[in-house]
């Protein structure tokens, strides 16, 4: 969109609702972006169905939805970013499949999220759970992304796709350049957060917090009402003590000190110094009210912003077309160079 400026992407799945670690560990940081990146930023649908699991279609299309309001919500601007759906820009299967070919089983089946999730996922693993990180390089090569802003739990997908994107440059070099020269794809670099990059879950902290969780009141979501926040956070798992100590806090204490952290943009000790000696009860009643006081207007404006679907509709046709134009241009570019036959 902005020539000359540095490519900023990045996105969420629309699983189930958007939590305060998806917002903390990457929305909340995309913003910062838009003046001075060229911003792209998108809800990915097609892997949302990679966990094998039929969702109903409704609530996926009313989540991609929510996924793209609450984007709006938290501040991202469709005039300065551009903003879609995954699957309305076709080139990002396309570009997968061409990487997936130049990706081994080897370096997939090192991907610890895959590890953790096939293993859950019993005698069934879906397919689209190895090859996942691939469809994920293909998101970033295909706009040629200088920085993703991530959470922590990335970080092991960017490296693949910085790997993928080296071999390729390597493999497919433009015929009659000098080695090194006009790479076919940028290699991009993650971008994670000192604090936020890993919320934990309320009712275990040494989980991270997981859309896929099932227990109750591990995850906050951004749809929450207020008592609800208030009620997960009073129960939120701490330890068997009860005052904050300076010395050393529990997994669960921590979470909440960072997650106070993040929102305040304060050091982490300085939140610590405010508590040390008090009950754990305080500090729990408080962060829920500094999450309370963070998430509870996007909420409004998120469902503000739901209600009219055809603004909605508009925003999304203008990001698409938009993204399509980039999209195709760098994949011609990669057929281009395989030999494949172009019209
Ligand atoms: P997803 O949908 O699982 O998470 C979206 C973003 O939220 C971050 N995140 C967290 N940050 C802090 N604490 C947590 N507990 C926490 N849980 C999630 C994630 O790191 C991520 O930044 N594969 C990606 C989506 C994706 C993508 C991309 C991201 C697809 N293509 C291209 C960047 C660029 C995913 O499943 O994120």
């Amino acid at each position: 969109m902005n020539h000359g400026k540095k490519v900023v992407l990045s996105a969420v799945q629309p699983t189930n609702q958007i939590h305060i670690g998806n917002y903390l560990g990457a929305i909340k940081n995309w913003v910062q972006y838009q003046n001075d990146y060229d911003c792209l930023f998108f809800a990915v649908d097609l892997h949302s169905i990679t966990s094998g699991k039929v969702i109903d279609p409704k609530e996926l299309r009313e989540n991609t939805y929510r996924a793209i309001a609450t984007y709006v919500a938290c501040g991202i601007d469709p005039n300065k970013s551009t903003l879609f759906i995954q699957s309305q820009v076709p080139q990002h299967a396309e570009l997968a499949w061409v990487l997936t070919c130049n990706s081994s089983m080897g370096e997939l089946s090192r991907m610890t999220q895959y590890k953790d999730k096939s293993q859950k996922a019993g005698a069934h693993i879906p397919a689209g759970l190895f090859t996942y990180p691939v469809l994920m390089a293909s998101d970033i090569l295909l706009y040629n992304t200088h920085l993703v802003p991530v959470g922590e739990d990335q970080k092991q997908h960017l490296e693949l796709t910085r790997d993928i994107a080296e071999r390729m440059n390597y493999n497919y070099q433009l015929e009659g350049a000098k080695t090194g020269e006009k790479p076919l794809f940028v290699v991009p670099e993650p971008m994670i957060q000192k604090t936020g990059a890993r919320i934990m879950s309320l009712q275990d902290g040494d989980v991270k917090m997981s859309k896929s969780d099932p227990t109750a009141g591990a995850c906050v979501f951004l749809n929450d009402s207020d008592k609800e926040i208030e009620k997960k956070f009073k129960r939120a798992v701490t330890d068997s003590g009860t005052e904050v100590k300076a010395e050393e806090q529990s997994s669960g204490l921590r979470n909440l000190l960072q997650i106070q952290a993040c929102i305040l943009g304060e050091e982490y000790n300085a939140v610590l110094s405010r508590y040390v000696g008090k009950q754990y009860g305080y500090l729990k009643v408080d962060t829920a009210h500094i999450v309370i006081n963070a998430i509870g207007p996007i909420r409004e404006k998120t469902e503000e912003i739901l209600k009219d679907r055809t603004e909605l509709d508009r925003i999304l046709k203008v990001g698409r077309e938009a993204a399509r134009a980039r999209a195709e241009k760098q994949l011609n570019e990669v057929y281009k160079r395989i030999g494949f036959i172009r019209e």
